[in-house]
């Protein structure tokens, strides 16, 4: 594994692959890497001739309250980690590379974004936006992996794509669990003992509404009121739990077509979040 830092040799590189006619699998990620990232990479993996992964906690997607200095950082360990899921090249840009002085351009995300994470967190998915493009240009991947954990993330992705014309296939792949159903991120590390043994109640919320669906419940709130009640007894607050069509992220009045149920939770350090999306017509031909 070469890990290159220098965006001009980064460059370098995919000239290379390009020239000996390779697929480039892209797999983003903010770092302090685990299994949940590792899969993604994995995947990559099987699918192409060589992994790219990159490690940068983005500024640009940090509002003024949030986490950006405190997120977790470990670079070497992550390089040990990514070395051994089989990446090619780790790419570590530098802030000051990756935002050099003024900006010419921005990029303002319309549409799938006003709800869910995109209401509480202004701005966040332009800063996603934003670092995304300037990633697929320098990488320029075949296929680019992302998880379904932040599916409002993947449905901001697949619409930038598709209005921008890149040639890269979205990949999405399934939510990464603890045993305990817990989704792996990040951001677990910052929850007190006691916060722990309470957070797999969120995948257990989302899991009881399924269920609901699956027994035949079509009225959204029936469902996301399920959802609250075993949310509720937890320590945690509720930043939101609701529901809507996936990936378009419109409200529905009735439970039909592909839907995503998703929640959010503040805890002391550490906002969690979670989802499950169903599709109701896969569900009717069982
Ligand atoms: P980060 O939070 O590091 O996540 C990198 C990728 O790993 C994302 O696609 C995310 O959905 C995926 N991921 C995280 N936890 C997962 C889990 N438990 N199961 C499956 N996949 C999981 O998301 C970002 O970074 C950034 O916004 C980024 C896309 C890199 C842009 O800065």
């Amino acid at each position: 594994m070469r890990q290159i830092t220098d965006i001009s040799q980064l460059k370098e590189a995919i000239r290379q692959y390009q020239s000996e006619g390779k697929s480039i699998g892209f797999v983003p990620t903010m770092g302090f890497l685990h299994e949940g990232h590792l899969t993604l990479a994995d995947k990559a993996r099987q699918e192409n001739d060589v992994v790219v992964m990159s490690i940068f906690v983005n500024p640009a997607q940090f509002g003024p309250n949030e986490d950006f200095e405190a997120y977790p950082r470990d670079i070497e360990r992550d390089a040990a980690l990514a070395e051994n899921a089989g990446v090619d090249i780790l790419f570590t840009p530098d802030a000051h590379d990756m935002y050099p002085g003024k900006k010419n351009v921005t990029i303002h995300v319309e549409r799938r974004t006003g709800v869910l994470c995109g209401r509480s967190r202004e701005g966040h998915f332009d800063g996603v936006a934003i670092v995304l493009t300037k990633l697929f240009n320098l990488v320029q991947p075949t296929r680019a992996y992302f998880g379904l954990k932040d599916a409002q993330q993947v449905a901001v992705v697949d619409g930038l794509i598709s209005d921008f014309f890149m040639d890269i296939e979205l990949v999405a792949v399934d939510t990464v669990r603890e045993e305990d159903g817990l989704a792996k991120s990040s951001r677990n590390v910052y929850l007190t003992a006691e916060e722990r043994k309470e957070a797999p109640k969120l995948y257990r919320a989302l899991q009881t509404s399924a269920e609901l669906i699956r027994a035949g419940e079509r009225d959204p709130e029936a469902v996301i009121k399920a959802a609250k009640e075993i949310i509720d007894t937890t320590s945690g607050t509720i930043d939101y739990v609701e529901l809507y069509s996936y990936p378009e992220l419109e409200p529905v009045n009735k439970i039909e077509g592909k839907i995503i149920l998703a929640v959010a939770v503040a805890f002391s350090k550490a906002r969690l979040i979670d989802n499950i999306i169903i599709d109701i017509r896969e569900m009717e031909r069982i």
